[in-house]
């Protein structure tokens, strides 16, 4: 299969989106840009479609797909008995970085909610992806556009290194604005809970739901046997080939603490400022130490770029556990499969 790769900047746009939309109804995939990642799309109401995204992906089967719509006007149509707070939180965040888990509607196939009574709804914020759903008439069922278990992609680029060949289009629009998936909140329980933090963070949600808290699974590992309440949750995620390390702690004492242990031939993830210190290793930059959207817009591309080096292993400096960096450190400790360690 050729992989087109629609470029939307240029002067056959209408012509560009008209085509892509045709591709989700056709039944095919089509990699679309979102502002949090780019996502791997199909028709969410065609169940045979939507179980090529499982195989493109190799993705286990029991982990439920996020649906995408280009407003909030379309929420009834797949949902039902959606809590006037959904509305509220739709008004204030969306479109924007905010997935909400709803009950839902007969419609939706079982191949997309995996037979959960619930379905994810998303709302992204760009405009190229919304038309292309307006045009296609159908929500677009989209994880994100990466290889099961790896980092997810924030550029069309890396998402032809996962899938060319394999998938009918992309469309390019650039990078992704935030660069972490969308925070994933479950309306359906009371306090809503933040199942997965992401582009949204829990204190910009506090201010519409005072009592909104994050899961313990946002935190902490998984133990043997216990079912997290995001399928996705339980397993190996974001992770480049190489095992990894985060050190937990003030800048100058992680990197400090890297220095000591670093052996020939490892990677290392830090802040901008101390990029000096590892003259000679394979080094990468998370930004700078105080700006959490610098690390969110960086953080899966370092990931993915180790991959192309011949590093045995990862030492990473993680940001603490607030605003925006919430997800950015959730990523790392996934991508480090919760090999921790504070200094
Ligand atoms: O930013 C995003 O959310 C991106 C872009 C493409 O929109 N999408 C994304 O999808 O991150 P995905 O499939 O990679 O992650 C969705 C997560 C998975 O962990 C899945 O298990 C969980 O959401 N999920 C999906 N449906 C759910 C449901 N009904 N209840 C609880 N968790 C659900
Ligand atoms: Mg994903």
């Amino acid at each position: 299969m050729n992989t087109i790769v629609y470029h939307i900047a240029n002067d056959e746009k209408e012509y560009v989106l008209e085509e892509a939309a045709e591709i989700i109804r056709s039944g095919g995939l089509l990699a679309i840009p979102t502002e949090t990642v780019y996502g791997l799309g199909a028709d969410a109401l065609n169940g045979k479609a939507v179980l090529k995204i499982f195989e493109a992906k190799g993705r286990p089967q029991d982990n439920p797909l996020l649906i995408h719509i280009p407003e909030a006007a379309w929420l009834e149509k797949y949902c039902e008995d959606i809590p006037p707070l959904a509305y509220r939180l739709a008004e204030e965040f969306w479109p924007g970085p905010l997935t909400m888990i709803l009950k839902s509607r007969a419609c939706i196939p079982s191949e997309t909610t995996c037979g959960l009574e619930t379905v994810g709804v998303r709302c992204p914020d760009n405009e190229v992806t919304a038309e292309i759903i307006r045009l296609a008439g159908v929500p677009v069922a989209a994880p994100s556009a990466n290889r099961s278990g790896h980092p997810s992609c924030t550029s069309a680029e890396q998402v032809m290194e996962d899938f060319a060949g394999r998938i009918e289009g992309i469309v390019d629009d650039g990078a992704c604005r935030v660069g972490v998936e969308s925070t994933i909140l479950d309306m359906t329980s009371t306090p809503p809970k933040l199942l997965r933090p992401g582009g949204l963070s829990l204190e910009d949600i506090r201010k519409v739901v005072p009592e909104a808290e994050a899961d313990e699974a946002v935190y902490r590992q998984l133990k043997e046997g216990e079912k997290p309440r995001a399928p996705g949750m339980k397993y190996r995620h974001y992770a480049p080939e190489a095992p990894m390390t985060a050190v937990l702690g003030g800048g100058l004492k992680t990197a400090d603490y890297i220095k000591k242990h670093i052996k020939a031939g490892e990677g290392v993830i830090c802040y901008e400022e101390y990029l000096d210190m590892f003259e000679g290793y394979e080094c990468r930059s998370l930004g700078r130490e105080g700006s959490p959207e610098e690390h969110a817009g960086k953080v899966f591309g370092v990931l993915r770029s180790f991959d192309k080096t011949a590093v045995t292993h990862i030492w990473t400096q993680c940001p603490r556990e607030e605003g925006l960096d919430l997800a950015v450190s959730n990523r790392l400790k996934k991508a480090a499969g919760f090999c921790l360690i504070n200094v």
